[in-house]
C-alpha cells in the first residue's frame, strides 16, 4: 500500500506558501532538506528556463538515424521489424524508480514475459526516480532506481517526465520542471534510457511499404499538473513551454500516418484511482496548477479522437478504461504499479474494462497490422512472479474495441525541441 504523496493544502500555492501553510511540514525532513538545498536550489530555478532552452536547442535534430546513432553509442537500438509474431511488443511500466524489492520484483517477473512475448522495446511513465528526481545528470540514483532493477531488460526504454522528477523544494511537488533536463542528458550516456528531449515522438515502421505501423508521442504533462504553481516564466501554464509542446503535439499527431497512434503522459486523462482525473487532480477545480485542469484541455482539444491509447502512471495502479464518446474514441490505460502499490479500492466510476487498485504489476502492449491488444500483469512480490490478469484488443484504429478476461529503419524523431 501506498499513501505517501504529499498533497498541498490549496491549490495553486508557492512552495514557498505551502511550507508557511503546514508547521509540521517545515518541522520534519522535508523542512530539513529545504534548509540544506535552499542556496543551490535558488540558483537552480533562476536558470531553469536559459538550462531547458540550451538543453533543447542541442538536442534538437538528434537521432535522426537511431539505428546509426545507436550503433555508434552502445545504446541499445529502437526495434527496425515487428518480431516473430509480426508484431512489435511493448513492456510498459510507470512509477517505478523506488531502487526497492517491489521495482526489482516487477522486473524480474517481467524479464521472463518479455523473453517470452518477444518485446524489444519499453516504455517508463514518468516518477523515473523517486522521491526528489535525480540531483544532477550522472546522480548514483540512475544505476540504483534504473540501471540495476532494469538489468537483462536489454532494449531501449522510453522514458516521459513525472512530477518526482520535477520536483521543487518538496518531493513530487513539480515545482521544478528544469530538473527533468538532468534526465534529458542523463540519455546521452545511457544504453536503456530514451529521452532525446522533454517530449518527442517515436515511430516504428510496419513490416512491408507504406507508414509507420505504431508512433509513440511521449509529453511532458508536468507545467498544467504540478501540485504547486509555476515560478519560472518559462514553464507557467500558459508559458512559451506549454504553447511549443501542444503546437507540437498537434502537428505530430495531424502529420502522423502510423495505424496506430500512442500518447504517453505521466498524469492520466481520466483515473478511478485517488488522484483523479486531470481538471479534478486530488478533488482541486480551481486554479491553473494543482486540477490540471490546463492538461484536461490538452487532452480534450488534441489528443483525444485522434490518438488510440493514453498510457499514464501516477496512480500507483493497474487500469484499463473504455473508450467513450467523451474520450473520442481513446482509450485511457493506468500503468502506474512497477514500483509502488494502491490504496486498494475505487475513488472514480468511470467506465472500465478491468482495474486493480492493489498489486504491484506491469503491461505488455501489442501491436501489429490487424490489431493492437494491451495484457495486464500483476506480480507477487515475494516470490517475483507474474500473472497475466487481464487483456484488452483493438482491431481497428479508434474503432469498436473487444474485451476479454485472461484466463488464469525505425524512424525515431526525436529531439524536435
Ligand atoms: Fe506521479
Amino acid at each position: 500500500m501506498c499513501d505517501d504523496e504529499l498533497i498541498p493544502p490549496s491549490a495553486d500555492l508557492t512552495e514557498e506558501q505551502w511550507l508557511r501553510a503546514d508547521p509540521a511540514l517545515f518541522d520534519g525532513p522535508v523542512g530539513e532538506r529545504v534548509r540544506a538545498m535552499r542556496a543551490p536550489r535558488r540558483r537552480a530555478v533562476l536558470g531553469g528556463a536559459v538550462a531547458g532552452a540550451a538543453a533543447l536547442t542541442v538536442l534538437s535534430g538528434a537521432g535522426r538515424t537511431p539505428a546509426a546513432a545507436a550503433a555508434r553509442s552502445g545504446r541499445f537500438p529502437l526495434p527496425t521489424a515487428p518480431n516473430r509474431n509480426g508484431e512489435y511488443a511493448v513492456l510498459l511500466t510507470g512509477d517505478a524508480g523506488t531502487g526497492e524489492e517491489a521495482q526489482h520484483a516487477v522486473a524480474a517477473a517481467a524479464r521472463e514475459v518479455c523473453r517470452a512475448e518477444g518485446v524489444g522495446l519499453a516504455v517508463g511513465l514518468g516518477d523515473n526516480i523517486y522521491e526528489n528526481g535525480p540531483e544532477s545528470a550522472d546522480d548514483s540514483e540512475f544505476r540504483t532506481k534504473f540501471e540495476e532493477p532494469n538489468t537483462g531488460l536489454d532494449m531501449p526504454w522510453l522514458m516521459v517526465l513525472g512530477n518526482h522528477d520535477c520536483s521543487g523544494l518538496i518531493p513530487g511537488s513539480g515545482g521544478d520542471p528544469s530538473r527533468g533536463d538532468r534526465e534529458v542528458a542523463y540519455a546521452k550516456g545511457s544504453r536503456r534510457w530514451h529521452m532525446p528531449s522533454r517530449y518527442y515522438d517515436v515511430a516504428l515502421p510496419a513490416a512491408g511499404e507504406g507508414g509507420p505501423l505504431v508512433e509513440f508521442f511521449a509529453i511532458d504533462t508536468n507545467p498544467v499538473s504540478s501540485y504547486v504553481a509555476q515560478l519560472d516564466p518559462h514553464y507557467r501554464w500558459n508559458g512559451p513551454y506549454m504553447r511549443e509542446q501542444r503546437a507540437w503535439l498537434d502537428g505530430a499527431l495531424k502529420a502522423s500516418r502510423a495505424r496506430w497512434k500512442v500518447v504517453l503522459g505521466h498524469h492520466p486523462y481520466l483515473n478511478n484511482g485517488k488522484h483523479g482525473s486531470a481538471g479534478s487532480y486530488d478533488g482541486f477545480t480551481i486554479g491553473d496548477y494543482t486540477s490540471g485542469v490546463h492538461l484536461k484541455e490538452l487532452y480534450e482539444e488534441v489528443v483525444c479522437g485522434r490518438a488510440d491509447l493514453i498510457l499514464s502512471g501516477h496512480d500507483h495502479t493497474l487500469q484499463m478504461l473504455e473508450p467513450t464518446s467523451r474520450t473520442g474514441g481513446t482509450r485511457q490505460i493506468v500503468c502506474g504499479a512497477a514500483g509502488k502499490a494502491g490504496d486498494g479500492r475505487a475513488h472514480y466510476g468511470h467506465p472500465a474494462s478491468w482495474q486493480n487498485f492493489a498489486d504491484h504489476g506491469f503491461m505488455v502492449l501489442k501491436a501489429s497490422d490487424r490489431a493492437m491488444t494491451v495484457d495486464a500483469y500483476t506480480v507477487d512480490v515475494p516470490t517475483r512472479t507474474a500473472r497475466l490478469a487481464h487483456s484488452v484488443r483493438t482491431s481497428s484504429p479508434l474503432g469498436a474495441a473487444a474485451s476479454t478476461a485472461a484466463p488464469g529503419a525505425s524512424s525515431a524523431s526525436a529531439g524536435r525541441r
